[in-house]
Formats: structure tokens, C-alpha cells, sequence
């Protein structure tokens, strides 16, 4: 770095560290907005953490800010594009909606009423992703406080239905390129590799296809002693359609399901290798009695990550109340999702399932099947200059070198800026791995709220001394 911007950045990280008192405070406004994206009656609270984020825009100094409507919540932009016309353009990523906080009573203090322990943050939303929104804004805070300007030109992209799919946002990124076009999109909702300051650039993402299934047969409830015997369960039809989506060898049934999936090369596995995985710690964080096979010729670390795979995500019908109560229910019906890999389209396997399933239906009973969503999975070229450079920063701010990873989760947006902007993206996330994403005590270290924002203050500096063509590779 040169020392110009060694010393606007040093200014900047003096900035973060003088004003911590009063960014606990501002989180916490932020992670009390219940902004569950998939409860309807929480819309106005979605709507209340858009206002929330342009109101901070407005504050820092970003302009053009505005909240679009959409077919779903709302889209935040915002921009400062006045580092100079040879600097690199960067689009930052990240969503504002939260996952639902039941469980509600496994939860030590309510969800939305940020607890501080132990250096760590606690709240429904603190690391996936609201926690990750206010590291970037107070790191774009400190450098326009400090400096009156940001080192590189940057576009803010904040989303309200990543957790529901993201279909709204996928329409409003073909509608509107022109205020996403970048040269580098920056996404901060993934982890670290552990709780131990190791810094995670992810560099690949899975896809999604998600469908529920519904197997009915009798008009209503019927006495089991009177019926069973002569009237197929939908709930047994249920359970045997749903298991023999995997065979003896952990391999998913589906005909044409692994038909594009990219073989996996020596260097893949290699880079699958290097990441640290211990089995016996994965076994105690999840608290199971022991690990799933899975499919068969593949290592734990690479069925979490580059190989596909298929979940039940829920399944209900009949009685589950207190006691016994002898029936064959009307119907039973379950959700499950699938997370793809490169080459997987995740329409194709939508087509493939639906058809599968309904191939599989016994004549005895009726099956229907509905596809919730799907996302397409997102790979990025581990030799692409800004990962190099992505890298350094959180290994400055943290004091390590980061870990290539490429995630299981999967952010349906990645893949549609790259197919309709032609967008690269890094994704530089400092959530805790074991932090309860999607689950009661959600967490998130204090340690990595701080870090994030100076690795951040570097990021900027950093690829504020490239030009434009550099970081495109060019
Ligand atoms: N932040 C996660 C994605 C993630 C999870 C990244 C774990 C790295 C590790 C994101 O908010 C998420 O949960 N995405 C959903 C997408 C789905 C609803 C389309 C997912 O992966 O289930
Ligand atoms: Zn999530």
C-alpha cells in the first residue's frame, strides 16, 4: 500500500475504534426490527429496516439512495462513485431479512432484543445478515468521516427476501443492471472458518430447488381397525416415496439428477482437502451420535460442499397430539429441498423431480407436487484477482490467512448478477461458523463485528490502488 492510503486508512480504522460505543448502540436499533421476510403480517417491519439502512446511507453520504419497490420487499441501492473513472467500481451485497425466531422458547432472551455476553452478540439476524449490513456501513462510514471520500467506487445492493427465495430480486436485478454494474460484486453473508480469528474468503456457493409434496387418499380421517389393511396410508406412501430418494449407496435416485454435475478435478479435491474439517468437533457441535455416510467415495468436508444433495426439511399430517388416536389420515405431505452443484440447472431438476415423484405415485392414492423455489449454484475462478487481493485485507485486520472455501449454503442472488451482469463475486463474510444461522441464539463474536469493519477499511484501500482493468483481470 502506498503511504497515502496507509495513512487514510489508519485514520479510518482510528475512527471505528473511537465511535464502538456508540455503533453497539446503533446495532441494536438495527437487529430490534423484526424483519422476518417470511411472515406476512411482518412486511411493515421488513419495510422499517429499508428505511432504517437508506437512513444511514443518507447519513454517511451515499447518493442516489433509494428503496425501489418490488414484487416482494423492498431493494435498497445506494452509490459513491467518486474515487475517479480508472478505479475499480464495487457492488456490495448483502440482505436485511431474517429467518423466522421460532423455536421462540429456546431462545435465552427474545430474539429481537440484542443481548451482549461474553464478548459475542446474540440476536435472531446478528451474523445472517443484518450484523454483516452494519459492519459494511460502518466501515464506509469511517473512511467518508475520516478521509471525505471512499478510495474506491462503490454501489450498495441490500435485498429483503434473500431468505424466501430472493425470486422478487432475481426480476429487479434483469430490470435494472445499470445500477448494479460493477466490476467486482463484494458479498459479506457467509462465516469464518472457526472462532479462533481464522478469516473464510468463499468462493463458491450451492444452488437450491425446493419442493413440498402432498399424498391424499380418503375423503377424511378413517378408523385404522375398520381400513387398514385395504386403504394405502398416505402417510406410509409418504415416508417410502421420500426414502427411496436415496439408494443403499447414499446416491439420490432422481433419473438425470447427476447428469451434469461437474466431475470433481485433483484440484478441486485438493482445495477441499486444505480446509481444516474435524469430524469429532462437527459430531459435537450438532450434538449427533455420529456422522451420515452420505454418498458413497466422498469425504464429509466434500458432501457439505461441492457434491449435491437432497433434505427433508419437514413433514407432518395425522395425529401428533397427546396419547394414541387410531387412523389412516386423509393425507400427509412434507417439504424437501435439493442443493446443487456446477452444472446443475436447477429448472431441469425441478422438471426432473416433479416428474420423478409423480412417476413413483401408487395409483392408490394422489400425489401432488409444488416447486417453492429455486437458485442457481455460483462458482468463482479461485485464480480471479480479487480473491488475491479480498484475501489480505481480513488477513491484515485478523491477524491470519484466510481459508478457500466453497460453502454449502447457498445466496441465489450471486448467480443471477453474474448471468445478468456480468458480475464476479468474492464473498467475504465474518459470521461465526457455529453461530445458529436459521436457529434459536443466533450469535455472532464481538470480535468479528470489529475485525469485519478493518478488514473492510483495508479492502477498499486496497482495491482503491488498482485500476478497474486489474481487478477484472484484464
Ligand atoms: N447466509 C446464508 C447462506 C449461507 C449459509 C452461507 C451457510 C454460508 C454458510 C443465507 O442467508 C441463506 O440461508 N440462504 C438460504 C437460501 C435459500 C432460502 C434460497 C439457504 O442457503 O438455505
Ligand atoms: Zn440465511
Amino acid at each position: 500500500m502506498t503511504t497515502d492510503t496507509n495513512g487514510a486508512v489508519g485514520a479510518a480504522l482510528d475512527h471505528l475504534r473511537q465511535h464502538r460505543d456508540r455503533h453497539r448502540e446503533e446495532l441494536d436499533e438495527f437487529l430490534r426490527i423484526e424483519s422476518v421476510s417470511a411472515d406476512p403480517d411482518r412486511a411493515d417491519d421488513v419495510r422499517r429496516a429499508a428505511e432504517w439502512i437508506t437512513a444511514e446511507l443518507d447519513r454517511i453520504g451515499f447518493e442516489h439512495v433509494s428503496l425501489h419497490e418490488t414484487s416482494g420487499h423492498p431493494v435498497v441501492t445506494g452509490e459513491w462513485l467518486h474515487a475517479g473513472p480508472e478505479r475499480p467500481t464495487v457492488l456490495v451485497y448483502c440482505h436485511y431479512d431474517v429467518q423466522p425466531a421460532d423455536p421462540l422458547a429456546e431462545w435465552v432472551r427474545p430474539p429481537f432484543d440484542p443481548r451482549h455476553e461474553d464478548g459475542r452478540v446474540y440476536a435472531r439476524g446478528v451474523g445472517d445478515d443484518k450484523g454483516q449490513i452494519f459492519i459494511h456501513l460502518k466501515a464506509a462510514e469511517a473512511w467518508m468521516a475520516s478521509a471525505g471520500r471512499l478510495p474506491v467506487n462503490l454501489r450498495l445492493f441490500f435485498e429483503g427476501d434473500e431468505e424466501v427465495g430472493s425470486e422478487p430480486v432475481d426480476e429487479f436485478i434483469a430490470e435494472h443492471p445499470e445500477l448494479l454494474a460493477a466490476d467486482l460484486c463484494v458479498v459479506s453473508d457467509t462465516g469464518m472458518q472457526d472462532d479462533n480469528g481464522t478469516p473464510a474468503i468463499t468462493y463458491g456457493l450451492r444452488g437450491i430447488a425446493y419442493f413440498e409434496v402432498r399424498v391424499s387418499g380418503p375423503f377424511q380421517d378413517l378408523h385404522s381397525g375398520g381400513y387398514g389393511g385395504a386403504i394405502a396410508n398416505p402417510a406410509t406412501v409418504l415416508v417410502q416415496m421420500l426414502a427411496s430418494l436415496h439408494d443403499e449407496h447414499g446416491r439420490i435416485t432422481i433419473p438425470g439428477f447427476y447428469d451434469t454435475v461437474r466431475p470433481l478435478t485433483d484440484a478441486d479435491r485438493a482445495a477441499s482437502a486444505a480446509v481444516p474439517f474435524d469430524a469429532d468437533e462437527f459430531r459435537e457441535l450438532t450434538g449427533v451420535p455420529g456422522l451420515w455416510s452420505g454418498e458413497e467415495g466422498f469425504t464429509a468436508a466434500e458432501r457439505i460442499s461441492v457434491r449435491p444433495t437432497l433434505d427433508i426439511n419437514g413433514i407432518w399430517g395425522g395425529y401428533s397430539g397427546e396419547g394414541a388416536k387410531t387412523i389412516i389420515p386423509a393425507w400427509a405431505a412434507a417439504k424437501f429441498s435439493t442443493r446443487l452443484v456446477p452444472d446443475q440447472d436447477y429448472h431441469d431438476i425441478e422438471r426432473m423431480v416433479v416428474q420423478h415423484m409423480r412417476r413413483i405415485a401408487p395409483p392408490e392414492v394422489r400425489v401432488e407436487v409444488r416447486v417453492i423455489h429455486g437458485g442457481a449454484p455460483a462458482l468463482t475462478p479461485l485464480d480471479h484477482p480479487a480473491v488475491e487481493v479480498a484475501a489480505r485485507a481480513p488477513e491484515d485486520a485478523f491477524g491470519k490467512p484466510p481459508v478457500f472455501l466453497r460453502s454449502g449454503g447457498s445466496i441465489p442472488v450471486v448467480a443471477a448478477l453474474e448471468a445478468h451482469v456480468g458480475l464476479s463475486s468474492v464473498l467475504v463474510g465474518f459470521a461465526s461458523p457455529n453461530g445458529n444461522f436459521h436457529a434459536p441464539n443466533e450469535w455472532m463474536p464481538v470480535a468479528n463485528l470489529e475485525g469485519g469493519m478493518d478488514a473492510l477499511v483495508r479492502l477498499w484501500g486496497a482495491l482503491g490502488e488498482m485500476t478497474a482493468d486489474q481487478l477484472r483481470g484484464g
